[in-house]
């Protein structure tokens, strides 16, 4: 069975085609800056203009047609809503005019389904730290569960907007990783608070100080302090739910650092730790694709119009699993 998926939640437009057991293609186009942020309006110029070309590219590449697909999916939350909107129009036309059936994907739980494909791993605590998203996320209940969180911004999000006070340019991750090897450490605030992380007062700290710090020594120390934060809440997640396999997906899991100490923290509680890689960690759509299959196999038809609608705030937990 033939699926293409479709996303368009952040910065990146991205289309891939799947069958039953394997990725077939992935084309991405993602939306970047020399100086400054996203600006949710340009970011979704860029998604319409790249779009056609980028669904295209995916289907040539895993040499189908369009008529030889048997499933559109698309990521329909949570995002930046003038984003998700065009990959939305897309698989909706699409689906339309060559009717095909649809389904909507939820894009933090996409990260997981691919993260277990991949990994082969059954029931991960996952560790999901992108720009907009960082939460530990495991199945317990029959849903799909917050277990720890941002209490502000997303990592990444926060990454970047460091990126911005030096002037690094977006997505500032990769720069700020190069940096910090060079670095040692300087003590900064550290934002746990019971389950949850915060970024808010290291930013405000970063941001008035930034005179007095070494760029390289403040790169290092904001690496170590932010990912002992994630890795901290994720222990303590992977403790409570009794789990025994974790794996870090989103851009940020892109980052050799963060990768090390979570294989240290696995290592030290004889939990099983996997990697995946890099072009299924950050935005991609093979995850929509599969967790598209996953939905429509056990569901056996489209989703209805209404639940069709996107929507930018979806939470992880409120997403009905009905193929697990
Ligand atoms: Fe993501």
């Amino acid at each position: 069975m033939i699926v293409l998926g479709i996303e368009s939640t952040a910065h990146t437009f991205s289309a891939s085609v799947i069958d039953d057991k394997k990725v077939l293609s992935v084309s991405s186009d993602m939306f970047t800056t020399k100086t400054g942020g996203l600006i949710p309006r340009e970011v979704a110029g860029h998604h319409a203009e790249v779009c056609d070309q980028v669904i295209q590219s995916a289907l040539d590449k895993a040499k189908v047609s369009i008529k030889d697909v048997k499933l559109v999916s698309f990521s329909q939350s949570p995002g930046i809503g003038n984003c998700l909107q065009i990959g939305s129009i897309a698989a909706k036309t699409l689906s339309n005019n060559y009717s095909i059936p649809i389904v909507g994907v939820n894009h933090c739980i996409a990260h997981l389904e691919i993260a277990r494909l991949l990994t082969g791993f059954s029931d991960p605590v996952m560790l999901y730290v992108s720009g907009a998203n960082t939460q530990v996320i495991a199945y317990q209940e029959g849903r799909y569960r917050v277990f720890g969180e941002t209490l502000d911004i997303g990592a990444g999000n926060f990454l970047d907007q460091v990126g911005r006070l030096l002037s690094l340019g977006f997505p500032a991750g990769k720069i700020i990783e190069t940096l910090a090897k060079k670095g040692k450490y300087i003590s900064l605030p550290y934002g746990v608070k019971g389950m949850d992380v915060s970024f808010g007062g290291l930013y405000t700290n970063i941001r008035n100080n930034l005179k007095k710090y070494n760029i390289n020594d403040l790169c290092y120390s904001i690496q170590e302090t932010v990912f002992s934060e994630l890795v901290e809440v994720t222990e303590r997640a992977l403790a409570h739910c009794m789990k025994k396999e974790l794996v870090v997906t989103g851009g940020v899991a892109c980052n050799s650092r963060l990768q090390e100490m979570c294989t240290i923290m696995c290592n030290e509680r004889g939990a099983k730790y996997k990697s995946i890689p890099n072009e299924y960690a950050v935005d991609n759509a093979a995850m929509i694709a599969w967790t598209g299959l996953l939905k429509y196999n056990s569901q056996k038809r489209s989703d209805t119009a209404d639940e069709l609608v996107i929507n930018q705030r979806t939470r992880t937990e409120q997403v009905e699993v009905n193929w697990r």
